[in-house]
């Protein structure tokens, strides 16, 4: 009896400890949990698309980028907040001013930045940060005041007529290394405050760099260089890279027998276009010793952009010379390997040219800036769509006047809701997008076995009064995610459809709902039919109108 009542306490004291030490594990497991720590935001490949990932997610920017001096206290960027919320950005792209983070040299202040940055997480927005340092629109007009005084310890370029500007030249290693070191401040900061939030997804370093106002720098220091011959990391480059090169650059080398050693005129020519390419060589070892830097603390994705070329102008006095472009994307990825990619700033109307030229090389695209006028909307689906891209961002989007109404704030409302349907089809020629106008009305394209036939809205005859206006942008994305099932997203199009495989077969409408994502489950708002698809002849999209569709097709004889 005894041993039996030894026995059952000893039963009930092991059962309480075995189910105390489930508890803890338990306990563990959800603090576990709870710290999990995420890989910093990077850049990851799914086919041929490069995907952007943020705590393990791919992550499209849906952006707006400020205007340059608004982040610079928390009282004017105040209002500004809801507004960017209310156009359901997901992302601001911010600047960081040199000037403001380390007045006096060697003491960094990165206060106000911490606010902002605070700012940004409880208003649920991640953050690209803009390093506004050794070059402004090719100025030098943020650095600080320790830096502009100093001209001789921080030199100038000089211009043909030996007059200076305030342009730091890209030649002297004290400009160099006073950036960097600040450079590498920030990110150490950034690192320590939001190693583990990711408020902070991307950096563009620098902004807009370019060469004014001759299309390369007659400085003391530029002279010698320009004087030695062409770097043997930059002809090894070219030789390994021969085949691939974009043909405007292999052209220019060709013209005097692709020659791999002498000075820059000798293997390029005399010229405004070798001014060029000897100065995109080293701004771009500039940009990319700064990348360098930072990543060696904490690699964040990195990215430069361009002030792009005025049609027929000359580098230099007609635009800022020898900036991450297109005909020269093969020297700056020779001179930028830490950087990860080139982007356009968009203040031209043809996006089309601009991106086909971006994407050249696998090169992934995202606009830090598109002119916020009303094509925004239609050309950020096109984007994500057609090139599948990062994302994109309208500049001194705060402006916006009625943002709750703002077109762009409709689109990127859709493309949130298909996001995660968009990121898991990236890479698999699965995803279309289209834009349209007056000038550019269809688009045939193929999905699975099927040729979509996309057209304006307007072309159906709903074009307002005398035609003669302008037909306002139209875009949208298109997804195939099963073998007859799709979604269309977007603004202003009719879509029709062939069979490729059978073109003897008619192609049907079998069902189509109109719906929105909640908590990522589709749910239908509306069966469309009767009118609403001309009786099953084709699914459409008014302008202004931004829904999701999702629809299956049929064949029959
Ligand atoms: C392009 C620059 O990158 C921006 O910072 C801003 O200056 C705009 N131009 C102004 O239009």
């Amino acid at each position: 009896m005894n041993k039996l009542l030894k026995g059952l306490v000893f039963i009930v004291f092991f059962t309480i400890l075995l189910s105390g030490c489930k508890q803890k594990a338990g306990q563990n497991n959800n603090s576990l949990q709870h710290q999990k720590s995420y890989r910093i935001p990077h850049l990851k490949k799914q086919g041929e698309t490069t995907q952007l990932m943020v705590d393990e997610n791919p992550f499209l920017i849906l952006g707006g980028e400020l205007g340059n001096s608004s982040f610079t206290s928390l009282e004017y960027m105040e209002p500004i907040w809801p507004k960017l919320k209310k156009m359901n950005l997901n992302t601001v792209l911010a600047p960081v001013y040199w000037e403001l983070v380390e007045p006096v040299e060697g003491k960094f202040d990165f206060e106000l930045l911490d606010q902002l940055v605070g700012k940004a997480r409880s208003h649920d927005l991640r953050l690209v940060l803009l390093w506004f340092a050794s070059w402004k629109n090719s100025m030098s007009s943020h650095a600080p005041s320790w830096v502009k005084k100093n001209q001789e310890r921080f030199p100038r370029i000089k211009d043909d007529k030996g007059n200076s500007h305030e342009i730091l030249t890209p030649f002297s290693n004290n400009n160099l290394q006073a950036d960097l070191k600040a450079f590498q401040a920030l990110i150490k900061h950034i690192k320590e405050f939001d190693g583990t939030e990711h408020t902070v997804i991307m950096i563009q370093v620098e902004n807009e760099i370019g060469m004014l106002p001759t299309a390369r720098d007659y400085s003391q220091l530029a002279n010698n260089e320009f004087r030695g011959n062409v770097p043997l990391d930059l002809i090894q480059y070219l030789i390994n890279n021969k085949d691939d090169l974009v043909p405007e650059f292999k052209q220019i080398w060709a013209v005097n027998g692709y020659k791999d050693s002498g000075t820059w005129e000798e293997i390029f020519g005399k010229g405004l276009h070798t001014d060029e390419i000897f100065m995109a060589w080293y701004y771009s070892k500039y940009a990319n010793a700064i990348a360098e830097a930072g990543k060696v603390i904490y690699p964040l994705p990195i990215f430069v952009n361009a002030a792009l070329i005025r049609p027929g102008r000359k580098p230099g006095s007609g635009y800022p010379s020898a900036g991450p472009l297109p005909h020269l994307m093969d020297v700056w990825k020779a001179g930028g390997p830490a950087i990860d990619f080139l982007s356009p700033d968009l203040y031209f109307p043809n996006l089309k040219h601009w991106c086909d030229l971006y994407t050249r090389q696998e090169n992934p695209l995202f606009i830090p800036e598109h002119r916020f006028d009303n094509t925004v909307a239609a050309k950020a689906a096109y984007t994500i769509g057609h090139y599948e891209g990062i994302g994109f961002a309208p500049f001194s989007v705060e402006d916006a006047g009625d943002p709750e109404n703002e077109p762009l704030g409709k689109m990127y409302n859709i493309i949130n809701q298909l996001t995660p349907i968009i990121t898991d089809h990236h890479g698999k020629a699965k995803i279309e997008g289209v834009l349209f106008n007056k000038e550019n009305q269809e688009s045939i394209f193929q999905l699975g076995n099927y040729e979509f036939t996309l057209r304006h809205i307007y072309t159906l005859g709903y074009e307002p009064n005398s035609g003669n206006e302008a037909w306002d942008m139209a875009g949208a994305i298109i997804v195939q995610t099963g073998e007859e099932e799709f979604y269309i997203a977007g603004s202003g199009i009719v879509a029709t459809f062939k069979n490729l495989k059978n073109p003897m077969l008619n192609v049907g409408i079998l069902k189509t709902d109109e719906g929105r994502f909640e908590n990522n489950q589709w749910k239908v708002i509306r069966h469309l039919n009767g009118d609403q698809t001309h009786q099953g002849r084709h699914i459409r999209i008014f302008l202004n109108n931004y829904s999701i569709i999702r629809f299956e097709l049929y064949n029959y004889e």
